[in-house]
């Protein structure tokens, strides 16, 4: 069934895993993510920015996640990725989303809180659960760009007050992670020691990765090798999410790392491949990259077989 996340989350804490958060924007890609969820009996996240909402139109999405849920017997939550206000947030609402990010994360302290205390209200009023972002992550979205400079880490005080005025469900945190695939200039780093304090000050709240993507170097390598032109891309090694995984982040956010599998097996196959014209057989091998990268992700990094 469409579920809220507040059962799987629950589970996550107690267990020591995380929920894997996917971006989704086409059919292929729902249907890669969730096949690999099945066979992992795995619990998921499928979530829609409004870049995606834009892009495919968001009764589409919502059509084939539902068709994911019925196809696949799973219990999936239905999320909405960085929600810049309470509009978007009533809509997604309105159009049966379990679960809604309000990311008032640029404004003011006191200004985030009233925002996001508002869209809380009317969610939990719904039956629809939250999540908000405190703190900023440098990096790159459809909608919001920011500056290496801009960025800040969340201070844990500022955490306990955001989390005790609004009532959110859940909190995203930065420690170091950006969006996109360029995270890293030298070597990879983020503060374990204030996702420890968060986490020892906020027990009972999961905690929120995104910009999470590993930019997984056989993607990588496969996008450059068959013309692509992506240097220099890093992202969070994986060890380092596990670790998270393990402490009180119970939501890992990936988006990246689903393009890049996608993109690479689209390149080789359209290189390997220079007579067909046929989607279907470009988009097969970039459905099943896809499928094995989240297997790998749910098996490998975040824990979560056998939660659903
Ligand atoms: O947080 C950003 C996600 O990767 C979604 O990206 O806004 O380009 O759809 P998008
Ligand atoms: P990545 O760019 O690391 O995949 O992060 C995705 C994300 O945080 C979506 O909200
Ligand atoms: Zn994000
Ligand atoms: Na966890």
């Amino acid at each position: 069934a469409l579920v809220t996340s507040t059962e799987m989350f629950k589970k996550a804490q107690a267990g020591g895993y995380a929920i894997g958060a996917f971006n989704v924007n086409n059919m292929e890609i729902i249907q890669g993510i969730v096949e690999a969820a099945k066979e992992e009996q795995s619990a998921i996240i499928l979530q829609v920015s409004a870049g995606a909402r834009k892009y495919a139109n968001s009764i589409y999405l919502r059509k084939l996640v539902e068709a994911a849920v019925e196809d696949s017997g799973l219990d999936i939550v239905l999320h909405l990725d960085h929600g810049e206000n309470f509009d978007i947030v009533k809509q997604c609402i309105e159009d049966g989303f379990t679960s809604v990010m309000i990311d008032a994360s640029h404004y003011p302290f006191e200004e985030n809180i009233r925002i996001t205390k508002e869209v809380v209200d009317y969610a939990h009023a719904h039956g629809v659960v939250v999540e908000a972002e405190l703190g900023r992550l440098a990096g790159v979205e459809d909608a919001v760009k920011v500056k290496k400079e801009d960025a800040t880490y969340t201070d844990p005080d500022e955490a306990v007050e955001f989390v005790e005025r609004t009532g959110v469900d859940s909190l995203a945190v930065a420690i170091g992670t950006s969006h996109g695939a360029y995270k890293f200039k030298g070597e990879p780093r983020l503060d374990f020691e204030r996702l420890e304090i968060i986490g020892k000050k906020l027990p009972n709240t999961p905690l929120v990765l995104h910009g999470a993507s590993t930019v997984l170097p056989e993607f990588v390598e496969l996008c450059n090798k068959y013309g692509g032109n992506i240097p220099g891309a890093q992202g969070v090694p994986e060890e380092m999410l596990r670790r998270a995984a393990s402490m009180n982040v119970a939501k890992i956010n990936i988006d990246t790392d689903l393009r890049l599998a996608m993109t690479a097996a689209i390149r080789k196959f359209m290189y390997e491949n220079p007579s067909e014209f046929d989607p279907r057989k470009y988009l097969g091998p970039a459905r099943e990259a896809i499928k094995g990268m989240v297997k790998h992700k749910i098996k490998d990094v975040l824990g979560s077989s056998g939660s659903n």
